[in-house]
Formats: C-alpha cells, sequence, structure tokens
C-alpha cells in the first residue's frame, strides 16, 4: 500500500514542477527579460598575467615592494589592510630594521597604556602591529567618502573572479565618459554625482575616484619606470600576495607531493607486477 501511495505523491511534484516550468516557459516567451545597462556594458577583466600565475607560479618580490610602496603611498588613504601586520613585509623581502622603521613612521598613534600611572596614552607602531587602517570608524570613512565604504583590500583579491587581474583592470579601465550607446539605450543609467563610470565594475559606476593617474605618481627606487600600467599591475600583484601570502609555498609543496605519488605509483606497480610474476592470468 505504501509504494502505491509514494508514486502518487512523486507524481504529484513531478506534475508540479512541469507545470512551473511550462509557465516559466510562456511568460519568459510573453515578456522576456529587458536587458540592462549591465548586462550589455559589463566587461570581464582584461587579458595580463602575473608571476604567481599557473601551477609553478612563484612571486616577484622586487614587485611585491613596488606594489607595496604604491599600496601606501595612494590607496592607504582611504583603504585599509586589516589582515597584514608590519612583520609579514619581511616576507616580501624587507629587511627586519627595514620593517621596524615602516612600522615605527607609519602608526605613530598606536593606543596603549602609559606603564607607570595606567593611563591611555599612545606608541609608536612595532613590527607586529597591523598597518593602521585610515579611518577610525565605518562611519568616518564614509564620511570621508561621498558615503561610500572603502572596503578592507587584505583579502579583495580572494573575493572577486579574477582577483589580481580585475584589480588591474578596476585601476586602468575608468573611462573619462560613458558610451553614447549606453546612453542611448539606457538613459536613466547615467553615471550620477560622485560616481565614476568604470565598465569593469558590477554596476558600472563606482563611488571610487580614479586612484593612479599619472605616471610618476610614486618613485621607484629600484629603477623601474612608474607608469601607470606598472603602478597598477604591482599594487594589484601586492594583494594577492596580502590574499595568500603562502602562494608560492602551496605551489611549491603541491609539485613535490605530485613527484612523490608518481613515484609511489611506480613502486606499487612494479611492486604488483613483482608480486604476481608467477601467477597465469
Ligand atoms: C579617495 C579614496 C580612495 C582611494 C585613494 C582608493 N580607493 Fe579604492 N575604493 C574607494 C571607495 C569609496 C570604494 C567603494 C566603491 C563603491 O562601492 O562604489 C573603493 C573600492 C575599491 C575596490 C573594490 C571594488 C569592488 O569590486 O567592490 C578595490 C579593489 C579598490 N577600491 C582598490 C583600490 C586600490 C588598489 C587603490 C590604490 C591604487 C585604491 N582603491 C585607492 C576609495 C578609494
Amino acid at each position: 500500500m505504501v509504494r502505491p501511495i509514494a508514486f502518487l505523491v512523486g507524481l504529484g511534484f513531478v506534475g508540479i514542477l512541469l507545470w512551473s516550468l511550462l509557465w516559466g516557459a510562456v511568460a519568459f516567451i510573453q515578456e522576456p527579460p529587458l536587458p540592462t545597462a549591465e548586462h550589455e556594458f559589463h566587461l570581464h577583466p582584461k587579458e595580463t598575467s602575473f608571476p604567481t600565475d599557473g601551477p609553478f607560479g612563484k612571486f616577484d618580490n622586487q614587485q611585491l615592494q613596488r606594489g607595496f610602496q604604491v599600496y601606501k603611498e595612494v590607496c592607504a588613504a582611504c583603504h585599509s589592510l586589516h589582515h597584514v601586520a608590519f612583520r609579514d613585509l619581511k616576507d616580501i623581502g624587507f629587511t627586519e630594521a627595514e620593517v621596524k622603521a615602516i612600522a615605527k613612521t607609519w602608526a605613530t598613534e598606536v593606543p596603549s597604556i602609559n606603564p607607570e600611572t595606567g593611563e591611555p596614552a599612545t606608541r609608536k607602531g612595532t613590527p607586529a602591529d597591523k598597518i593602521p587602517a585610515p579611518y577610525a570608524n565605518e562611519v568616518m570613512a564614509r564620511a570621508a567618502n561621498n558615503n561610500a565604504l572603502p572596503p578592507d583590500l587584505s583579502l579583495m583579491t580572494k573575493a572577486r573572479h579574477d582577483g589580481g587581474a580585475y584589480v588591474y583592470s578596476l585601476l586602468t579601465g575608468y573611462a573619462a565618459q560613458q558610451p553614447a550607446e549606453l546612453l542611448k539605450h539606457f538613459p536613466d543609467s547615467k553615471t550620477g554625482p560622485g560616481l565614476h563610470y568604470n565598465p569593469y565594475f558590477a554596476n558600472l559606476n563606482i563611488a571610487m575616484p580614479p586612484p593612479i593617474v599619472a605616471d610618476g605618481q610614486v618613485s621607484y627606487s629600484d629603477g623601474t619606470k612608474a607608469t601607470v600600467d606598472q603602478m597598477a599591475h604591482d599594487v594589484s600583484a601586492f594583494l594577492i600576495w596580502s590574499a595568500e601570502p603562502k602562494l608560492a609555498k602551496r605551489h611549491e609543496i603541491g609539485a613535490w607531493v605530485i613527484i612523490f605519488l608518481l613515484m609511489a605509483t611506480t613502486l606499487a606497480y612494479l611492486s604488483y607486477r613483482n608480486i604476481w610474476s608467477g601467477m597465469k592470468h
């Protein structure tokens, strides 16, 4: 008795599914969804490459240091980097002394306690401190940015599809004007006040003013020419590192694991041949 009832119930479900599929298709044909400006004009990240690409990709410390400089001199005015402590910079080739100097000059007012009186006080940064955020809290951050919140950049390249290439494209993708085609077909999608047209941003209009605008905006000490493209590339590489500092190590270990597994497989196969060699199949 249970079987026929279960069968009927199943049949009921299938019937309802087919019914809704049919009506969905009818609605789609009668009133197809309207194209949106985002759908028509949003662009996928540009084709670009980073030293970390591919299964054997590695970090280029020289580039990461340049990227750090761009972050420090440009992006850090608005964006925090919560997950990076000054001492992590040793991983990208800064010496202990350099890290100490960076921490001391950058973080000048770390909250602390006066050891004698117990009163709240401030101290200079040490390598163990995190890179300080530009704003004390979200309200201040929004107040300074037209009510938009500059997100923390530590994990940004993990949070967006095609992370590094996305950040690079976003930084170099601002257009002075919206395409005429867009305004013709979607007059309501005009870029609003305080926003900037950028086809790589999900909704095409971003509250971040173009941060990297002129060649030579930072001066690199390693002699690399600081073109807009170079700076955008370097800071994107730096953000790939901040999101996954162990990436190069992971690639390295991965390669050894594959070699080990290949060897183990070969050995297993040979011993199988050896053990069963006297048996007829
Ligand atoms: C004047 C302040 C300011 C500066 C300087 C700045 N940004 Fe932004 N940034 C913002 C704001 C505000 C947003 C949020 C935009 C929005 O939500 O529309 C943002 C958003 C972003 C996003 C997130 C985009 C997304 O997909 O959500 C990235 C990535 C980014 N900025 C990278 C950078 C980098 C890299 C630099 C330095 C080269 C930089 N920003 C410099 C204000 C700034």
